[in-house]
């Protein structure tokens, strides 16, 4: 068996934070932020908004065009309401779906992939019937808001999908995968304290280590050849060309990563997906947030691919299957 994407639900808080909204209190300017990562505007959420309220949102949205109970919750996040527990259990709860197994994955940028990948894997195997798995993020409540380098690239929003279960041939199903990490190069993108190894404490707090630190021209470089490498590797194991890529979706971290990815794989650029500029870098809800604005066409086969902090990267293959409007 295999699993079917049946449905995509999408969030994201109303305000909107512009480029030059950033440039009024930080030394950056719309010129730099757009020429340097192609993004005009984020969103941004309010005091008060959690991820578990995007991820319900969009699970919603995702649960109503495609009706009928999922028996797993998968939700994807770096930004979790708490430490502990997991934002999947009180997700599937505030969605009526009762006492379902429910769980995080993180995997950061590259995190929604990962979950469907998991859940695909419970489908399979008929650990489960039918899966929702959501991408969620407030990336900005780890961003520090003083820092340029990072403040200017993330935005909040969720993106959530149902997968039930079918047949290899059929439109919607979903796979093979490429996952992999490499944990030697952890530091590069990082929160440095808050967690076990390093307690938030006022010294943390006053080297604002409790903040995402990044090495932005190593993770570009390694965002490009980790992604480039991962969509290959997946193309080889489906005996696929190229070629037979109908539709590109890459993780939406900067216009000029997804390009250099999209030129390296040779992807014609009308095939590559880009919502960059109205988002930013939504972290794990990135992909399904593009999967909603791709507009393709049913029978048509798409390549997702992310990468993020870990290191982390992962690809997937679907078929486009026709989707019920919410
Ligand atoms: N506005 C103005 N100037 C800035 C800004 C800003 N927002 N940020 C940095 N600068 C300055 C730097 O301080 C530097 O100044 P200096 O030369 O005086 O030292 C100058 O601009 C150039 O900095 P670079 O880092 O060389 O700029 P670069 O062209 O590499 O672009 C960027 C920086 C956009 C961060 C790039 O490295 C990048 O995209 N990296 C990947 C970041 C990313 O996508 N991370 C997340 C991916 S993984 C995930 O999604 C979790």
């Amino acid at each position: 068996m295999t699993a079917i994407l049946q449905a995509i639900g999408t969030a994201v808080p109303p305000q909107i934070v512009t480029n030059d909204d950033l440039a009024a209190r930080l030394d950056t300017s719309d010129e730099w932020v757009r020429t340097r990562t192609g993004i005009a505007q984020r969103h941004v959420a309010e005091a008060g908004t959690s991820t578990s309220d995007l991820a319900v949102e969009a699970g919603a949205e995702a649960l109503k065009s495609s009706g009928g109970e999922v028996d797993v919750v998968i939700v994807a996040t770096t930004t979790p309401d708490r430490i502990c527990p997991s934002t999947a259990p009180e997700v599937a709860s505030r969605l009526g779906l009762g006492t379902v197994a429910a769980f995080d994955v993180n995997a950061v940028c590259a995190g929604f992939v990962y979950a469907l990948a998991t859940a695909a894997g419970l489908i399979e195997t008929g650990a489960a019937e039918r899966a929702l798995v959501v991408g969620a993020e407030t990336m900005t409540r780890i961003v520090d808001p003083e820092d340029r380098g990072t403040a200017v690239l993330f935005g909040d929003g969720a993106g959530a999908v149902v997968l039930g279960r079918g047949h290899a041939d059929q439109p919607g199903a979903v796979g093979p995968f490429d996952l992999g990490s490499d944990g030697d190069r952890a530091d590069l993108l990082c929160v440095p304290a808050g967690g076990a190894r390093r307690p938030l404490d006022q010294a943390a707090r006053d080297e604002r280590a409790n903040y995402l630190h990044m090495d932005g021209r190593e993770v570009y470089r390694q965002a490009v050849k980790r992604m480039s490498d991962s969509s290959r590797a997946l193309l080889a194991r489906a005996e696929l060309d190229v070629d037979d890529i109908d539709c590109f979706i890459g993780h939406q971290a900067n216009a000029r990563i997804l390009d250099a990815v999209g030129d390296r794989l040779g992807i014609a650029p009308e095939r590559r997906i880009s919502n960059v500029a109205r988002y930013g870098n939504t972290s794990a809800a990135s992909i399904p947030l593009a999967m909603s604005d791709a507009g393709v066409e049913p029978g048509k086969r798409v390549l997702l691919t992310a990468f993020g902090a870990g290191m982390t990267w992962g690809s997937a293959l679907l078929t486009w299957p026709e989707l019920a409007a919410s």
